[in-house]
């Protein structure tokens, strides 16, 4: 079976976004009227310090947290709640233990009401996307850390959402695994024409993936920076222009 690949990528719209936490009696502004236009089939990496609130603006795309103030909407839409338009993949999978790697995969659109056969032939086309065609009926706890988050990665898929939102997917890997998770992120990125939101650590995966960087301000009074990463792809990381845009990125973070 062919799964047709269609451009379905979605388009947001963030307006004067903000969010504090109460914390120790006081109010901590997290996000401050954040504004900002993520394109339909765009690849956006958000950076930033520890606690500059990467993982609470991705919980707002989402639809797990509610802003205090501002709107995000996608394809014009307003987001109230989460959404079947929008997967998310957080650090660890979360495999269901007792369902094998097709039942995982398959069971989002199982409890979507899609007949078994057909959930299991487009759960099947994903496994062989992420490369584990021959793992289909292996248990969760037989995978490795890289192939179970490339299982996470095929169950979100394969409910074919306009929009992936990951939050450091590849943070718990070891350095070598990573960077062939980079490179097959990238793949499917561009083979499945979905408009990708990823929070990262890491510099240079941000470089590699991004269409353009946004950076969370670390003091609470700075403002967002975008960075367009005009790169041609697949991306060389040993090359010139890479390693410069890598080089202007630690100078953002005051690293070099
Ligand atoms: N549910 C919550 N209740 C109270 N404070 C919160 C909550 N969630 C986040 N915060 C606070 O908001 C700030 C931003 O947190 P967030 O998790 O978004 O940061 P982050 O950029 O993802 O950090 P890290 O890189 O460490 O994952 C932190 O100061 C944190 O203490
Ligand atoms: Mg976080």
């Amino acid at each position: 079976m062919s799964v047709t690949s269609i451009n379905r990528g979605g388009e947001v719209t963030i307006r004067d976004l903000s969010k504090s936490f109460p914390i120790a009696g006081r109010e901590l502004a997290v996000l401050r009227s954040l504004d900002l236009d993520i394109r339909s089939g765009e690849c956006l990496v958000i950076v930033g310090a520890s606690g500059s609130g990467k993982t609470t603006l991705l919980r707002i795309l989402a639809g797990l947290e509610a802003a205090d103030n501002g709107t995000v909407a996608i394809d014009g839409r307003k987001v109230e709640g989460v959404g079947a338009e929008r997967a998310v993949i957080f650090q660890e999978p979360r495999l269901l233990p007792w369902l094998s790697v097709l039942g995982n995969v398959a069971f989002g659109l199982e409890v979507r009401g899609v007949p078994k056969p057909e959930a299991e032939e487009r759960a099947r086309f994903y496994i062989a996307l992420v490369g584990l065609a021959e793992f289909a009926d292996a248990w969760p706890r037989q995978l490795s850390g890289g192939m179970a988050q490339r299982v996470g990665i095929a169950r979100a898929l394969t409910v074919q959402p306009g929009i992936l939102l990951l939050d450091e997917p590849l943070g718990a890997l070891d350095a070598m695994t990573k960077i062939s998770m980079q490179e097959e992120l990238a793949r499917i990125w561009s083979e499945e024409n979905v408009t990708m939101v990823l929070v990262t650590h890491d510099l240079e995966e941000a470089i590699y993936l991004a269409d353009r960087v946004l950076i969370l301000p670390k003091e609470k009074g700075g403002a967002a920076r975008l960075i367009s990463i005009d790169l041609p792809r697949p991306r060389d990381r040993s090359e010139s222009h890479f390693v410069r845009y890598r080089e202007g990125l630690l100078r953002e973070f005051g690293l070099h």
